[in-house]
């Protein structure tokens, strides 16, 4: 296979100077997009408080559920503010959400002596005017670095500790098995986790009328609806992407500007698809499509275990979700699918070398060998990495180096 390009068919130079522009906007535009997401963080107090100055937990807890979120891999279960995977609950969502209903609870009591569903209408319609309210309302204080819980926050704080335990210890988890997160402190810091990533979805940002999380999730009983802005900047990208596209393909087919360079006739540009014979290195090169091929298979049967979860927990009736749970399984089919698609890519662009070059480095096959049994390595430890954190075996931080993080 070859191009005969003619010195008079090469291309404008007008595209190499708009790619020089589109990396430079582009990069520029997600640099400092990217400075604009970390100024506005949701804060991390040092401590949250109950109005009586009772700690509930800590910075450093936060951080340590962080960690327990990640050690598990519960991102490949459910979502956190809306990203990861789709079987279990978006985690910040579902907290919040609880703590409502807590909150709802508590009041009804406190105010009038019953449980929520024994209210009229009316005592109804004031509670849950009242539960956005104590949520929506922002009790951190900078210069401390403490929030306060109000008294019936500190409360539902208490009651989704139990949630969480019974959630990750007695099967209700789907594609989780029984007592997955078994350990108390583990338990504890995660729902420290959830509480601040909930608190940050649903309180408001210092004197605005949106949250850290601009209202997601939407949860009406916690008062979080889309705010306009949402809207407006969502229609606005879309019409923007499509509209300036489609204005590019415009100018350039309707006036042409002199991108096509030189070229007289196109059809000069021919494909010979008789190869010469195969070098040394493009004959080694046939294992890596072997490899290809098996991790593409596995990646499918991966999936089809993952879409299988959606009916059942087993398999037929074999019980898959014993060794095989939920997030590994989708880690395993994302990770898959990177290494077959970078397998078949590293493997085209070698193989396709001594063909524009016309000549066989020296060393090639070897270093075609070299890097063959660096992909095994990377591919084959990824995988086991990511079994081994599933079946909690790494002690320490180790799961951060070669766990579910590392690998
Ligand atoms: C038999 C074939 C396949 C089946 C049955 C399948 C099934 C699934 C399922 C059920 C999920 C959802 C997991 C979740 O979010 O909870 C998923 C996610 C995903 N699959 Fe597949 N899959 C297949 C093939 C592929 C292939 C060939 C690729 C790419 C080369 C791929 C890439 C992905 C990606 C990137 C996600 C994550 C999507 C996201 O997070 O939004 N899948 N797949």
């Amino acid at each position: 296979m070859s191009f005969d390009l003619q010195p008079q068919e090469k291309l404008s130079p007008l595209w190499r100077i708009a790619t020089f522009v589109v990396m430079i906007v582009g990069f520029s535009i997600l640099g400092l997009v990217t400075r604009i997401a970390y100024d506005n963080t949701p804060p991390i107090p040092k401590q949250v408080v109950s109005p009586t100055g009772k700690v509930l937990f800590t910075e450093e807890q936060i951080i340590a559920g962080q960690g327990v979120f990640l050690k598990n891999n519960l991102m490949e279960h459910g979502t956190l503010w809306g990203h990861g995977a789709y079987l279990g609950p978006d985690y910040s969502a579902s907290h919040l959400h609880e703590q409502a209903l807590t909150l709802q609870e508590l009041l009804a009591h406190k105010i009038y002596g019953k449980s929520f569903e024994q209210l009229n209408q009316y005592e109804q319609g004031s509670i849950l005017h009242e539960v956005p309210q104590i949520l929506k309302q922002n009790r951190y204080d900078s210069s401390t670095g403490t929030l306060t819980f109000t008294e019936e926050e500190s409360q539902a704080y208490a009651h989704s500790l139990n949630y969480w335990k019974d959630y990750f210890t007695l099967g209700l988890a789907p594609g989780l098995p029984k007592n997955y997160i078994a350990n108390p402190q583990d338990q504890h810091t995660l729902t420290a986790f959830f509480a601040w990533a909930a608190w940050a979805a649903v309180t408001n940002r210092p004197n605005e009328e949106f949250t850290y999380t601009n209202n997601f999730p939407y949860d009406p009983l916690a008062g979080n609806h889309p705010s306009a802005d949402a809207y407006l900047w969502s229609a606005i990208s879309l019409i923007f992407i499509l509209g300036v596209t489609g204005l590019v393909l415009f100018i350039v087919s309707k006036f042409g500007l002199g991108w096509g360079g030189s070229i007289k006739n196109r059809h000069v540009c021919e494909t010979r698809l008789t190869l010469p014979a195969l070098t040394p290195s493009q004959k080694t090169l046939g294992k890596y499509f072997v490899i290809v091929a098996l991790l593409f298979l596995f990646q499918s049967l991966a999936g089809g275990a993952l879409a299988h979860y959606r009916v059942e927990s087993s398999f037929y009736g074999l019980p898959l979700l014993d060794y095989l749970p939920y997030n590994l399984l989708r880690t395993w089919h994302l990770q898959l699918s990177i290494f077959w698609i970078a397998t078949a890519w590293i493997a085209g662009g070698l193989f396709i070398a001594p063909l524009l070059s016309g000549s066989e480095p020296r060393y090639q096959k070897f270093g075609v060998n070299l890097l063959f049994g660096a992909l095994l390595i990377v591919i084959i430890g990824s995988l086991i990495g990511e079994y081994l954190s599933s079946i909690n075996y790494f002690q320490g931080d180790w799961w951060f180096w070669v766990g579910n993080q590392g690998s």
